[in-house]
């Protein structure tokens, strides 16, 4: 029998049917890709990108890594804005509002001078969406006036949250760029310039391959390639640790956070709402797989909400952040050996040997049982159990306390997937 749980919530005001949304990107680029996404059960859009610039586009301009035969672990694009005509973008936003009023749109907008943010934002607003989003953030825009260079700036970045928050009354929302070591400091100057919320993040630059026939990198465009954007499930911890650290900011600890980066599961949302945020958007996952995804994304969801007696979102939003610490402060009084499972080993050795050469020569091969056997040398790294490739046969055993340190009642990990 199917679960139903309440997954709806209140973001930035806007009450939302679910938390997930499409980011801004080519699966959410016109009237017809939008409404079969509202269709399928996505709660809301961030519009792809508008500007006054419209993009000339290159092709190709897209590249994959993949490792052992699993394609897409990580994406790199080397697309700018929408390459439509803004008012054409502004007309489908209007439709789409109409014909789908319970959903919300978001338009996500990049202008290059503070008139343009003004005029993007009224624009905006006239279409219809409920929430304007300011791309801050574009790593491979052509133009330096525009991209990830002002999400680095904070000086432009408090300006121009000015120019669009004065020119709206619609909650306005920054979209930061992973481009830069301390995203907390242009996430404040937005705040400071009157962003409500602060969503992150966009793609990180990157070369993905190097193309040996053509002595570039990938993609190639005639001979040549680029720097950019890189996505998907690589980014997803890179996104993870910038949202906790905003959300562990004195200054933004309060600010609706929507959180981008890798997300292709409901567990892969989770994560990013145990941290706190109010709102997750997908692109990369979109691209690979269609919209359909939100359904398994809301099911699942709903299904660990059933398992934990959680009824709403607002339950265990959050639950997480209080407990990354900073290094100094984690407990390194003990360690904890693995302990290994016979019934469930199947004699790879992978265990052994990456013990050995990578860590402390802790565990001895059983080469008739073919089985693996720990010695004293271990110093509870868990490299062993992260190289296993059999779920179960390696879990964490006996806990050892270091000598002359308090021995209390720890927290541990017992469930691996
Ligand atoms: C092909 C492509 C185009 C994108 N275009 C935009 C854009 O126009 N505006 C924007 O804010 N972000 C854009 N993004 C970034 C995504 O919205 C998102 O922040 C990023 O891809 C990380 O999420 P993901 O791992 O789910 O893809 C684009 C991403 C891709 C892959
Ligand atoms: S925990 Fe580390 S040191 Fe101990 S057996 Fe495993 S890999 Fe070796
Ligand atoms: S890696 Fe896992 S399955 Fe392989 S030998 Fe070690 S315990 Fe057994």
């Amino acid at each position: 029998m199917s679960i139903k749980k309440d997954l709806s919530i209140e973001y930035l005001g806007v009450k939302c049917e679910n938390p997930f949304f499409l980011s801004s990107s080519p699966v959410g680029s016109n009237y017809e890709m939008v409404a079969k996404a509202y269709e399928e059960g996505w709660g809301g859009v961030f519009y792809k990108t508008v500007g006054i610039f419209v993009a000339d586009e290159c092709s190709p301009r897209f590249d994959h890594n993949k490792k052992e035969g699993t394609p897409w672990l990580g994406f790199k694009n080397m697309e700018q804005i929408s390459d439509k005509p803004t008012e054409l973008n502004f007309e489908n936003m209007y439709k789409l509002k109409r014909d789908f009023p319970d959903k919300i749109m978001v338009s996500s907008i990049m202008g290059s001078t503070n008139e343009e943010w003004d005029a993007l934002a009224k624009m905006s607003e006239q279409a219809g969406a409920d929430l304007i989003e300011c791309n801050f953030s574009c790593p491979q825009m052509t133009s330096h006036a525009m991209g990830s260079d002002v999400g680095t700036n904070v000086e432009l970045v408090r300006g121009y949250s000015q120019a669009v928050s004065r020119a709206t009354k619609l909650p306005v929302i920054a979209k930061m760029t992973p481009n830069i070591t301390t995203m907390e400091i242009p996430a404040i100057a937005a705040i400071e310039g009157g962003a409500k919320g602060i969503s992150a993040i966009n793609t990180i630059k990157s070369i993905t391959n190097i193309d040996y026939e053509n002595m570039t990198a990938m993609p190639v465009v005639n001979g040549k390639s680029s720097i950019s954007g890189y996505s998907g499930a690589a980014v997803k911890p890179i996104a993870l640790r910038f949202v906790a650290q905003m959300l562990q900011n004195e200054q933004l600890k309060n600010v609706p956070m929507s959180g981008i980066g890798g997300i292709e599961t409901w567990s892969d949302a989770l994560e990013f709402m145990l941290l706190g945020c109010r709102n997750v958007q997908v692109t990369t996952s979109v691209m690979q797989y269609g919209y359909r995804i939100v359904e398994d994304m809301s099911s699942g969801l709903m299904h660990w909400m059933d398992e934990h007696g959680f009824n709403c979102l607002d339950d265990f939003i959050g639950l997480a952040l209080g407990n990354i610490i900073p290094a100094e402060d984690l407990n390194r009084d003990f360690k904890i050996l693995p302990e290994f499972h016979n019934d469930k080993c199947v004699g790879c050795g992978r265990c052994y040997v990456s013990c050995y050469d990578a860590a402390h020569q802790a565990i001895d091969w059983d080469p008739i049982n073919r089985r693996p056997i720990l010695n004293d040398n271990c110093v509870g790294c868990h490299l062993c159990l992260n190289v296993c490739p059999v779920v179960g046969a390696i879990t964490p055993g006996e806990v050892k306390w270091k000598s002359g340190r308090p021995q209390i009642n720890i927290a541990m990990k017992h469930k691996y997937e």
